[in-house]
């Protein structure tokens, strides 16, 4: 039976074992959204320890999808270079390094970004500042090649995957939450309406990677609010993404956030209930993040066949040698 120390491999590259670095934001990069050396830094601390699958922080496709000043970004080729850096310092750490890219929709602000932030419908999203208004179908065109450029640089800047952002109440998950997407168009109604950018973007980036290249998608795979995204919907979701294309899923929470609201701080890994009914529906890798702290609960939940691999977010953020430690734990010095 597999254990957090199993390794695993995906379209030919081997993990040395089931952790991974989820993508964290720590608004280090420039105003243009380069990357310093203060990500380098951060990223090699962490991986040095012994992490299987290192996910770069959320980078930005297009200037008007950024939500912080000092976000890292991926919208233009001048930045590759400087992203080519990070990948090779963290690929040297042993370890599958991949980086993901979001459009923050209408989590955007028009202070930051110089203009009404879009959204699938107008709407006020959850967590949001300011109304977002409806994308045209002009727009919806052209966040999905932003997308697919993004991916593009990804692969050029030799890191080994690239992840969709399609979690956090994110433009992707906008448009697949029915409280955020009220469209009458084909681009909203029922899930197959609302999934229908989603897999558009699923596409495309696949059609710039080519068949070859490592593709994640981070489902926000329930709302976990009433009217919301359910799980039932989210497991559905999964399903189309991953006869589309994806090669691991990287299950979170929608409109929601990256936490459960009014969840019991004591109890781990809250969204693995949610994970393990996709992967109970899907043929691909599901990874869960979610509060997870211990080994051995990241061991069991793997053993048990619940996900395939578990992501330690602030954990590792708080502790850079978690991993090691980890191995220490569970398999001796
Ligand atoms: C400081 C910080 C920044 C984050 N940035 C991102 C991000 O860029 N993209 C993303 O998908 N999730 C982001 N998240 C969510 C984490 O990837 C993870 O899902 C969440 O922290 C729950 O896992 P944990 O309890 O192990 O930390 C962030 C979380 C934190 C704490």
């Amino acid at each position: 039976m597999a254990g957090l120390f199993t390794p695993l491999t995906i379209k030919g590259h081997t993990l040395s074992n089931r952790i991974v670095l989820p993508p964290m934001a720590n608004n280090m990069a420039t105003e243009r959204g380069e990357l310093t050396e203060a990500h380098i830094e951060h990223y090699v601390r962490r991986a040095q320890a012994g992490v299987g699958m290192v996910i770069v922080e959320h980078t930005y496709i297009r200037p008007e999808g950024r939500v912080n000043a000092r976000q890292l970004g991926l919208y233009d080729d001048f930045l590759i270079p400087g992203l080519r850096r990070l990948a090779e310092a963290v690929r040297a750490c042993d370890t599958i390094v991949g980086i993901q890219i979001t459009h923050g929709g209408g989590k955007a602000t028009s202070d930051l970004i110089g203009k009404q932030p879009t959204s699938a419908s107008n709407v006020l999203v959850p967590g949001a500042a300011e109304t977002a208004r409806a994308a045209t179908e002009a727009e919806i065109a052209e966040i999905t090649e932003a997308f697919a450029a993004a991916a593009g640089r990804a692969k050029a800047a030799g890191f080994d995957f690239v992840e969709i952002h399609g979690a956090h109440g994110y433009l992707l998950s906008q448009w697949l939450s029915p409280l955020t997407n009220q469209r009458t168009d084909e681009y909203g109604g029922d899930l197959n309406g609302r999934l229908r950018l989603p897999l558009g973007v699923v596409h495309a980036v696949r059609e710039a990677v080519g068949e070859d290249y490592v593709l994640l998608y981070r489902l926000g795979a329930s709302d976990f609010m009433p009217g919301g995204l359910t799980q039932e919907e989210g497991e559905q979701a999964a399903i189309a993404l991953a006869e589309a294309g994806v090669d691991l899923l990287d299950i979170s929470g929608g409109l929601c956030g990256a936490e459960i609201p009014d969840w019991d701080e004591v109890s781990q890994g809250y969204f693995v209930p949610l994970a393990a009914g996709v992967r109970a529906a899907v043929d691909v890798p599901v990874v869960v993040a979610g509060g997870i702290t211990e080994p051995e609960f990241a061991d069991r939940v793997i053993r048990e066949q619940e996900v395939d691999l578990v992501a330690i977010g602030r954990a590792m953020l708080s502790d850079p040698d978690w991993a090691a430690e980890a191995r220490d734990a569970l398999l001796g010095r």
